[in-house]
């Protein structure tokens, strides 16, 4: 159990643009923030989050909600796994009774990550170590000391059981640190040892800022590994993790693209030249999840490896999963020889941007080594069946049509060899005008009025009842709005949606709480309404009253057609 006062802190500490911007790329517009909507297919985005109100909603399929809808909508979680993962992001403990143990084992990993972090940290630091900082980091690979602060590099040292040693004065055992990837247990000798030795250490971070893995590059000559990293742990999936996203994910999102690079130090290189929009693949292929998690930041990748054949073959390979998630692939050629590090480090961002510039799309970059007009029958008709498959791959109708246009073109082949296929368009938002239609406007718009300026709340709530209103719908929310405000003292339409269970009455909410008015005709216009819906609820009563009145006088019933007129009368009608 979370204790209510908890939960109240979270809700008034998160922001939902943060928690929101984790999983969709966020365009400013005015004071809101657009995205395209998870919830519905769609091209130009109606997904809407204002900061103001702390809610989303969008205008094409009429979901809405607060933070905590969104991760139990978007990613599944329950309400309490949606208030636990916001105290994590904002920082807040929760205090509860009971416990649950694979949450404390993932504290316990990530507690290791943590303390084998500031052991390292400090042994870069180490006088023992002066050359590996001054020739190797500051020297050779000219790494300034801001950037070792930036990405927080460190040092695995010459012994055996350092980590072990510090860590064990943490209270962490060889145990912990096995579990953790940090240590290896040998059968033979009945010990433990650190997993890294000697090595310069990357730590990779969560997009909490969290470290959860580490990525060693050796320091000796004739090492048959480069580079040894982590293994995976309940904490760390490589196929899940970006490297550098964590630090570059607001770049990103004001750039609307992204490099994506090979190395570590391709990353660092590119930062430290200014460059932060820039996450590395680790040296292996994008996975669909990668691509996905890219996706929620950018809307162009710059694929920018290494010039020899397996960068090549890297990029090629990443192409799907990319497509597949929605982005704009372009290739950058580095110059024979030469990868981002070396480039950022000699020639700087100009020289960077530049080959940015002359960036190939896929189709370009696929056939620039291959003789279109002489290419045999087979090797041509190879070459129709894969761009087509990539092709396939683009989520977009638009853009995959004018890529498979393209492609047709490029190999000079006709159009309809690159075959397609539409997907069947959305209907929700029809579903949304049909519930406008249906409506009553003035009430509508009127509670609209109310979540605008909440302090009317009284003097309209002794006016009118939720009885008096004629939509069903509108009656219950203005009932609910009633109930929030007495019970919390404000409004808030967030809160009001986790309170509907059915989808037609919180996406009636999403819908009344972002209609804005100007600030200066609020009171005007709250009491212009609650007039007309007292005015339509007079009618109502007296075209009941004239009708029973007239039924009356039909059957010969004086008294009660007396009893009618004195009811008209006592309502002035
Ligand atoms: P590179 O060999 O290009 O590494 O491998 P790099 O970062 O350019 O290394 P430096 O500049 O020589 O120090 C690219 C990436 O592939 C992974 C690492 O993530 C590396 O950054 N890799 C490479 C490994 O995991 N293990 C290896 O043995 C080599
Ligand atoms: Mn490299």
């Amino acid at each position: 159990m979370i204790p209510q006062e908890t939960i109240e802190q979270i809700r008034d500490t998160v922001d939902i643009v943060d928690v929101i911007g984790d999983y969709l790329r966020l365009k400013k517009r005015g004071r809101n923030f657009l995205a395209l909507c998870p919830f519905h297919t769609e091209k130009t985005p109606s997904f809407t989050i204002s900061p103001d109100k702390q809610m989303y909603y969008c205008f094409g399929c009429g979901k809405g909600g607060n933070a905590i809808t969104f991760l139990m909508e978007h990613e599944k979680m329950t309400f309490v796994e949606a208030v636990r993962h916001l105290a994590a992001k904002a920082n807040i403990t929760i205090k509860e009774t009971g416990s649950d143990y694979r949450r404390e084992q993932l504290e316990r990993l990530n507690y290791a990550h943590v303390v084998a972090l500031d052991y390292f940290k400090k042994l870069l630091f180490d006088k023992r170590y002066a050359k590996v900082l001054d020739s190797y980091l500051r020297g050779r690979r000219s790494i300034s000391n801001d950037t070792i602060e930036t990405f927080q590099l460190g040092l695995a040292g010459e012994e055996w059981d350092g980590l072990i040693k510090y860590a064990g004065s943490k209270d962490l055992s060889p145990e912990d640190l096995e579990k953790a990837g940090l240590a290896i247990h040998s059968e033979k000798k009945h010990s433990y040892f650190d997993r890294f030795r000697t090595r310069l250490m990357i730590p990779i971070f969560n997009l909490s800022q969290k470290p959860i893995a580490f990525g060693g590059r050796t320091l000796k000559k004739g090492e048959p590994a480069k580079y040894v990293n982590s293994p995976e742990t309940p904490l760390y999936s490589k196929s899940h993790v970006l490297y550098a996203l964590n630090f570059a994910k607001e770049a990103i999102r004001d750039a609307g693209e992204v490099y994506v690079v090979e190395g570590y130090f391709d990353v660092i290189s590119l930062w430290q030249a200014g460059i932060k929009n820039v996450v590395a693949s680790s040296g292996t292929a994008f996975t669909a999840h990668q691509a996905r998690l890219l996706a929620r930041f950018a809307e162009r990748v710059y694929l920018f490896f290494d010039a020899d054949s397996a960068g090549q073959q890297a990029a090629l390979r990443s192409v799907d999963a990319l497509f597949d998630a929605g982005l704009e692939v372009k290739v950058m050629i580095s110059p024979e020889g030469e990868d981002p590090d070396s480039l950022a480090r000699k020639h700087g961002a100009d020289r960077i941007v530049g080959i940015k510039a002359a960036a190939l799309d896929y189709i370009a970059y696929r056939l620039r080594d291959i003789d279109v007009a002489s290419a045999g029958l087979i090797a041509k008709e190879k070459l129709v069946k894969e761009l087509a498959a990539v092709g396939e791959k683009i989520a977009d109708p638009t853009r995959r049509s004018l890529f498979l246009d393209e492609a047709a073109a490029a190999l000079r082949v006709d159009r309809a060899l690159m075959k397609t296929g539409l997907p069947p368009a959305s209907e929700t938002a029809e579903r949304v005008a049909e519930r406008r239609r249906r409506l009553n406007k003035i009430e509508l718009d009127f509670l609209s009025l109310l979540f605008n300026n909440p302090g009317s709340i009284d003097y309209v709530f002794e006016r009118i009842a939720p009885d008096d209103f004629d939509s069903r719908q509108l009656s219950r929310l203005y009932a609910t709005m009633i109930t929030q405000y007495q019970s919390d003292g404000e409004l808030d339409p967030g809160r009001l949606i986790e309170l509907f269970a059915d989808d037609e009455m919180k996406s009636l909410v999403g819908e009344i709480a972002f209609i804005d008015w100007p600030p200066d005709s609020v009171s005007e216009e709250t009491r212009a309404h609650a007039s007309r819906i007292l005015e339509e609820k007079r009618k109502k009563i007296r075209k009941q009253l004239q009708r029973e009145l007239s039924e009356a006088e039909a059957a010969g019933d004086t008294d009660r057609a007396d009893e009618i007129l004195e009811q008209l009368k006592s309502y002035g009608l």
